[in-house]
């Protein structure tokens, strides 16, 4: 690092290892590092010290590569001048945490708020993949508001099963439908999911992991083109040292998450999840992250301002292709590149780069038009999440872009009355009495029934659950009828293709109008007009709440007892109540 490149002002960390006032605490810490072979001269060289939060380990696969990844972005840090310190935050796995790695995404919020204000770093490179890992990530950031850049770790390669694209977690609800009908067997069903993750990475469908990432990126929060590129592609290591790099500069220029993630980014967050037939996880995510970004972000911005957004990518699930196919045709810049031609992104947001959107975003429109379609010829128009309330709940969203022509023929346009659907409920308390009971005859489910499930939200589950995309029984699978019209107070994996009404708020076990609903009585869905009610009068929902909440299973950790008495329901981003008061914190310096 050269004089003029030296940091004008004084840093962060030289208040642990160049303190005059506090000789004796600068003496100790200087003395712990050295005993990996750190200089004293290196940590009180006033260069930028960077953390590096590694994600990565043997319980999270899907961001293991990261352990690697981060030499590169070591190498980055050094040759901007910056001095690397890596360290492990709380590993987020999606698939394998039971009851829900939804419960750990506030734990590892706190975990990283707590390194970062805590300890010596000047910035820091957030590792991420995995579903949760990229919004705690984010959201501790805000918090603290330290210099910040997201480095993706990337999705697998493509998978392939006999000829066919069999992507991460679509084609687990694919291939359940095809067992139920007795079409495939048991042997086959383990192979279609198991030739679906051919390489390291995260989710090579649209699901949460992609859908979060291209969040990031759409944000401004990361390099651009980082979101998509897989994870075993050369230019994900060069994009790890491109961003080990950058996050040396953004000390020196002294960008931080408060300077990008303004209201208007988060407006084009939900306008790019929408085009990319993105995940309903990314609902909760992203008002989290708003909240502790200090963004007022309100419930109904999903449908004003992202249910008008066509879907462009042709992407599993709501489309055909997989994360190659939509890195090679131009990834994340392509899908803005269109929304930018449309009037439909503000580009003046400010970025990582140190650049607006709309400079990053020159040269990348799409090569590939089979994948990312233009603007006005999309994949279907008006792809967005629609908002829904009624006496069931006060928010819930359903995602448009998964509906196929069969399930709108049905269900949706039935009598002409386009929009409107009404079905005999069938109600599930919790996903073991689903199992127990879908089949079962005496319950008659038939093609004009909705299936609802409660218990599965924040408090009931606890965490929140992506249970919600129920199959039909069997006997209707084998008639073609692959999906009943379902409501619930958890969620659904990101790769599921289920038109469901989900993230229902508030739930159940907080005493919201599921827990007053009953097998038999009559749900009228109406989404001209963002309706969804149960037929049933308010002096009988009365005395129906005479009976009591449904219950809900015991604390079964200690953790689990702090986050039932902390969270905030799905349509707050399940935060942590009142955490959004600290912000900015890295101000104000721990003391000694
Ligand atoms: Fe980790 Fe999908 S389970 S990315
Ligand atoms: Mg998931």
């Amino acid at each position: 690092m050269t004089e003029s490149e030296k940091p004008k002002r004084r840093l962060r960390s030289q208040d642990w290892f160049d303190n005059p006032d506090h000789l004796d605490m600068t003496a100790l810490y200087l003395e712990r590092f050295m005993n990996y072979g750190t200089t004293p001269e290196e940590l009180r060289s006033g260069k930028p010290i960077i953390g590096i939060a590694q994600s990565g380990s043997d319980i999270n696969p899907c961001n293991r590569h990261h352990l690697e990844l981060a030499k590169r972005v070591r190498d980055g840090i050094r040759d901007a001048g910056g001095i690397p310190i890596e360290f492990p935050s709380h590993p987020l796995f999606e698939n394998c945490k039971r009851p829900t790695a939804a419960l750990d995404r506030n734990l590892a919020y706190l975990g990283l708020v707590e390194l970062l204000y805590g300890y010596p770093f000047d910035g820091v490179v957030l590792t991420t993949g995995c579903d949760k890992t990229t919004p705690s990530a984010l959201m501790a950031a805000s918090t603290v508001d330290l210099p910040a850049i997201v480095l993706s770790g990337g999705p697998m390669l493509d998978g392939w099963h006999d000829g066919e694209l069999v992507g991460s977690g679509t084609v687990i609800w694919r291939s359940r439908r095809k067992y139920a009908a007795g079409e495939i067997s048991r042997e086959e069903f383990l192979e279609r999911a198991l030739d679906s993750a051919p390489s390291p990475g995260h989710c090579n469908t649209m699901g949460t992991a992609s859908t979060m990432n291209a969040i990031a990126e759409a944000l401004g929060m990361s390099l651009t083109g980082c979101a998509a590129i897989p994870a075993a592609y050369r230019e994900r290591g060069q994009m790890a040292y491109r961003t080990g790099k950058r996050a040396v500069e953004l000390v020196l220029e002294d960008i931080r998450p408060s300077d990008i993630l303004t209201r208007d980014a988060f407006l084009n967050a939900i306008r790019v999840n929408s085009a990319i037939g993105g995940s309903t996880n990314a609902q909760p995510h992203l008002m989290a992250m708003a909240k502790h970004a200090g963004v007022e972000l309100l419930p109904e911005d999903w449908q004003v301002h992202g249910y008008d957004i066509p879907l462009l990518a042709n992407v599993q699930p709501a489309g055909a292709y997989l994360g190659e196919r939509f890195h090679r045709a131009g990834g994340v810049p392509a899908i803005m590149w269109e929304l930018m031609q449309a009037e439909k992104l503000d580009a003046n947001c400010r970025t990582v780069t140190g650049r607006t959107m709309a400079e990053n975003l020159e040269g990348r429109e799409a090569t590939d038009r089979e994948v990312i379609k233009p603007y006005h010829e999309p994949m279907r128009e008006r792809a967005g999440f629609v908002v829904l309330k009624g006496n069931l709940f006060d928010f819930a969203i359903m995602k448009t872009s998964v509906i196929s022509e069969g399930f709108r023929l049905r269900y949706l346009q039935e009598k002409g009355r386009e929009g409107i659907f009404e079905g005999r409920a069938i109600v599930f308390d919790g996903s073991e009495d689903y199992h127990k009971r879908i089949n079962d005859p005496a319950l008659e489910i038939d093609e004009d029934c909705v299936l609802v499930i409660r218990g599965a939200g924040p408090l009931g589950w606890p965490g929140s659950a992506e249970v919600v995309n129920m199959q039909p029984p069997d006997h209707l699978i084998k008639r073609g009828i692959l999906s009943l019209p379902t409501i619930g107070d958890g969620r659904q994996s990101g790769t599921a293709d289920s038109p469901s009404i989900l993230n229902a708020s508030p739930e159940s076990a907080a005493g919201g109008g599921l827990a007053w609903v009953r097998t038999g009585d009559v749900i009228r869905i109406d989404l001209n007009q963002g309706r969804c009610d149960m037929l049933v009068g308010d002096e009988e929902i009365a005395r129906r709440k005479a009976e009591g909440i449904p219950p809900v299973p015991k604390d079964a950790t200690p953790w689990q007892r702090l986050y039932r008495q902390t969270v905030t329901q799905l349509a707050d981003g399940a935060t942590i109540k009142n955490a959004e008061d600290f912000r900015q914190i890295s101000k104000t310096p721990p003391r000694h």
